[in-house]
């Protein structure tokens, strides 16, 4: 079995991090602007603010723990792999409770918040502490060029063709915990079906997007992902015995 798995940020909602978009309009795109916060223009315009934004977040990150679905991907991951099989965890969060959680290898399309990167040099390097202006890249010595290595709107993700490929080999294609409005991670549902894939939604509510899912599940993923990995460990192991 190869399960492609996509994840959002309702995945890290009950470790205490705040998702984009939610029905109740608290989320976090209906407090601040994205085009003044998530875009290379805002940051242009207005760094200090940019900063403080993403300093702010990383502060929270580094006191937040991952949740039970963090763990039972991280075993998913594990079981998958001892019985011949291979998960691809591709996700659209910049935290690293994947990593924390025990996820070996994670595919981070909209960057890391734990990482600074250099516009004058393209070099990346781990940055845990807050960022700013006065900061200087440890690459080419230059200062006042760092910025999260995040992807920002109107930017490329990362590791699209990784991406496409894991997509071609899988068997399952599973969406966790994101609302399907940012593309291109939005369009994979479709992509997986064009390929002839199942498909299943693990989320809070039915997305809008529900509807292009073969299976669906619903409530917090820190219930909902580890039962459904139960099914998913068990299931294969029930079919590699028979
Ligand atoms: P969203 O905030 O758009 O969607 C989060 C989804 O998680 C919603 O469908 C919620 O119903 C669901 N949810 C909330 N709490 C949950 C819980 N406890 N268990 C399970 N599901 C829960 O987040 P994303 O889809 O990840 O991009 O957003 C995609 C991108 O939009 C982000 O990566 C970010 C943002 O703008 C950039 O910054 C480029």
């Amino acid at each position: 079995m190869r399960i492609f798995v996509l994840t959002g940020a309702g995945i890290s909602a009950e470790s205490g991090l705040g998702t984009f978009r939610d029905k109740a309009g608290t989320g976090i795109w209906a407090r601040f602007d994205p085009m003044k916060l998530a875009t290379p223009e805002g940051f242009a315009r207005n760094p200090d603010e940019v900063h403080a934004f993403y300093n702010a977040r990383r502060k929270n990150l580094l006191s937040a723990q991952p949740n039970a679905a963090h763990h039972a991907l991280a075993r998913l991951e594990a079981g998958l792999a001892e019985q011949g099989g291979h998960m691809t965890l591709v996700t659209q969060n910049i935290d690293d409770l994947h990593e924390r959680a025990g996820s070996q290898a994670v595919v981070h399309m909209h960057g890391e918040l734990l990482k600074a990167r250099c516009a004058a040099c393209e070099g990346v390097a781990e940055w845990r502490n807050d960022l700013g202006r006065a900061d200087r890249c440890g690459t080419c010595g230059e200062t006042g060029r760092l910025r999260p290595h995040v992807v920002w709107f109107g930017e490329m993700p990362f590791e699209l063709d990784t991406i496409s490929r894991a997509l071609d080999d899988a068997d399952l294609f599973v969406a966790i915990g994101t609302s399907g409005t940012v593309y291109p991670a939005a369009g994979f549902v479709a992509e997986a079906r064009a390929r002839g894939i199942r498909t299943c939604e693990i989320n809070l509510e039915p997305s809008d997007g529900a509807y292009l899912f073969d299976d669906r599940r619903y409530g917090p993923a820190s219930e909902t992902v580890p039962a459904w990995v139960e099914d998913m460990l068990g299931g294969t192991e029930r079919a590699v015995r028979e």
